[in-house]
């Protein structure tokens, strides 16, 4: 990193090469700039965003002149604020001192009614003192990480109090990061992008995914656009099908108050998921940056084919767990759980059969499944090849020989695999399925970066990339309303019970026997 501190390296302007080795090193540094949490006091804070901030202090990718002004309803002061850093760094705070007493000094707290204008005001008047303390010359970043039902008043309250700088060439910036979800439907969505539209230009808006962050996520990108290989099949005439599983074996926690209203769909497939569909179902870009990759990925969304009250019987399956073992741990049913109605419908688990009506993939369906207190923790998706057209191997048939699988491995185990077919040795006609294995851990030797730093960094960098546009949103939840508003009104009809522990109900294998398909077991289970 040092090695790069004299580059400046501008990409979009420079004309001079760098290597790859050299851009291995580098990140760009943010402005000095200062960071505003709403929500200062909550989980995601603790969990997420602490962590990472820290991460990415200990290793200079922070500025010098930085600053952290927590804001919520809590009353608390700085000390008190700063002791839950303690709590949230654990070890880190003895193992890296120097740099945890330079870190924990730019925290500052502020005790803030949402709605309350003299509240911002006087916000306001702080966040001046900061930027002159710490040098940041008037840039911030805003992380909205409260219940999302706050996100219009908090907008609203930043613009009364001017604190939303529009951009301008000589003007400092003001970004804001909002977490999800965004919208519980597309009106609401539509709402929302209205009440932010209204105090914020769209390049100041970060709505974030943290999905995105992962490297594994990433690398899909790198993978496809950066390989000549796969390219060429990465269509119809190649590709049998695509699934996607994002199984955990938590449940609900201590989440049951959102996610009685969220579900499985708003909770996973609106954000994460569809933007793995996206990934890899998108039109190489012309560019890797925010617009191009943006407008690509929309242009997946929109050729999704709608869902009608027909297809929803068909090609979506939704379940709820029942009691069972899930983790290692004796789990209650979802409708036991703390704060869950006891006749609760919302579901924890859904399979979705997705069609994407375009010259790639006409024909090629996507499965997406992903469930809570299921039988494993995995992220995985699986580009499951045709079989070759026809077998010189004989009396071997085509269709046993297996056809090319590969996945991506998004967590844990991070990696990705392909299956091919080769010859066992011994007798001539001996052939069976071996795999080509890249795992992060072997290649790397190091832990997977928190999603949560690379995000943070980004915005403050001002790039958008891997943040969702307006648009983007909106056609997310157009996808998914006929199926959230038919979920909704059938009620318990249509509701599958699964036991915690298992693969979800056995009505999402249908969804695949139907086509003749099973769904891909985690390839760590494939020995
Ligand atoms: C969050 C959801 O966005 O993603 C959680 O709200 C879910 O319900 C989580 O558990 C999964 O993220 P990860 O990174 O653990 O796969």
């Amino acid at each position: 990193m040092d090695d790069m501190e004299d580059l400046d390296l501008n990409l979009t302007q420079t004309t001079r090469m760098f290597t790859k080795a050299e851009l291995c090193l580098w990140e760009p540094k943010p402005e000095p700039c200062g960071l505003v949490i709403f929500g200062a006091s909550g989980d995601l804070t603790l969990r997420k965003l602490i962590p990472s901030l820290f991460h990415l202090f200990s290793r200079k990718l922070l500025p010098e002149n930085f600053y952290v002004l927590g804001v919520a309803r809590t009353e608390m002061d700085d000390e008190k604020f700063r002791s839950t850093l303690v709590t949230a760094l654990g070890d880190s705070v003895t193992q890296e001192k120097e740099v945890f007493s330079d870190f924990i000094r730019r925290f500052h707290y502020h005790t803030c009614d949402y709605g309350d204008r003299g509240g911002y005001l006087a916000m306001k008047k702080l966040l001046a003192e900061l930027d002159g303390r710490f040098g940041v010359q008037g840039r911030r970043v805003f992380y909205l990480s409260t219940p999302p039902s706050l996100y219009p008043i908090i907008v609203r309250m930043l613009g009364e109090a001017e604190l939303n700088q529009p951009p301008g060439d000589n003007r400092p910036w003001v970004r804001v990061v909002v977490e999800k979800p965004f919208g519980t439907d597309k009106p609401s969505a539509q709402q929302l992008n209205r009440d932010f539209h209204s105090v914020l230009d769209e390049c100041q808006i970060y709505r974030i995914d943290h999905y995105l962050g992962k490297e594994t996520v990433q690398n899909i990108m790198m993978f496809r656009f950066a390989n000549i290989l796969f390219e060429p099949a990465w269509n119809r005439n190649y590709i049998d099908h695509v699934q996607i599983t994002a199984s955990e074996t938590l449940g609900v926690e201590h989440r049951a108050g959102y996610y009685e209203e969220s579900g499985v769909l708003r909770d996973m497939f609106q954000n994460h998921l569809l933007q793995l569909v996206a990934l890899i179902a998108m039109e190489p870009p012309s560019l890797f940056s925010a617009d191009p990759i943006r407008n690509n990925k929309i242009e997946v969304f929109k050729s999704i084919r709608p869902f009608t009250r027909a297809t929803i019987d068909r090609d979506t399956v939704r379940g709820q767990y029942s009691a069972g073992t899930a983790g290692g741990k004796s789990t209650p049913a979802y409708r036991a759980e703390k704060g869950v109605k006891g006749d609760s419908t919302t579901a924890t688990y859904a399979a979705m059969r997705f069609e994407v009506d375009n010259w790639r993939w006409a024909g090629v369906p996507f499965y997406v499944r992903s469930g809570k207190c299921m039988a494993e923790r995995v992220t995985e998706i699986a580009i499951q090849f045709k079989h070759v057209p026809v077998s010189i191997f004989q009396p071997i048939p085509a269709e046993q020989l297996a056809a090319n699988v590969l996945r991506f491995r998004i967590q844990p185990d991070e990696g990705i695999t392909m299956s091919l077919e080769a010859k066992y040795p011994g007798p001539k006609l001996c052939l069976g399925t071996v795999k080509m294995d890249f795992n992060y851990q072997k290649t790397f030797s190091m832990a997977q970066p928190e999603s949560y730093a690379r995000l943070l960094l980004d915005s403050m960098t001002g790039d958008q990339t891997l943040f969702s546009r307006s648009d983007g949103i909106e056609e997310c939840w157009q996808i998914l309303d006929p199926v959230l508003n038919k979920w909704k009104k059938d009620g318990e009809k249509g509701l599958h019970f699964y036991p915690a522990g298992s693969w979800g109900p056995g009505e999402a294998d249908t969804l695949l026997s139907r086509d003749d398909r099973t769904w891909d077991l985690p390839y760590d289970s494939l020995g």
